[in-house]
């Protein structure tokens, strides 16, 4: 099929979607102004901050991961062995989640911690960040995907 459309207009400050393209889980994140600050700072934990080794379009290759900064894109599917990770509260309060971790998205399966922008954090063996799919604006609460 074509590209997935997405209406972002009902998703609340913070909360998320989850769409089906190409038989994959795709999440579509709206974050808050704190979600966006909390992508920053933690570059020296991160196994490859600038995502160098990540599938993703060259245009959502910056810190936010996105096309903007309000809202993620991304594959819902572990790098490790494939897994469904899923949103999380902040760390500190799992003795097998480190104590640092800013949040973002914590896989189940093996423990792996990803940021707000899907990049793995130090909790591993996820080997690469989350994947990043193909995404435009159809306008200011429309998203294609694909
Ligand atoms: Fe996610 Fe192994 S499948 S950590």
């Amino acid at each position: 099929g074509g590209p997935v459309e997405v209406d972002i207009s009902d998703i609340p400050p913070g909360g998320s979607k989850t769409v089906e393209w190409r038989g994959k889980p795709v999440w579509v994140v709206r974050r808050t102004p704190e979600m966006i600050a909390a992508l920053q700072g933690h570059d020296d934990q991160l196994v490859d901050p600038q995502s160098a080794q990540a599938q993703q379009p060259d245009y959502a290759r910056n810190p936010a991961r996105a096309v903007k900064p309000e809202v993620f894109v991304a594959i819902g599917i572990c790098t490790h062995l494939g897994c469904s990770p899923s949103n999380a509260p902040q760390g500190g309060n799992s003795p097998s989640l480190p104590a640092d971790w800013p949040g973002g998205f914590f896989c189940p399966c093996h423990g792996s911690t990803f940021d707000g922008a899907g990049r793995v954090f130090k909790n591993k063996p996820a080997p690469t960040n989350l994947e990043i799919p193909p995404h435009r604006y159809a306008g200011d609460t429309r998203i294609l995907i694909g």
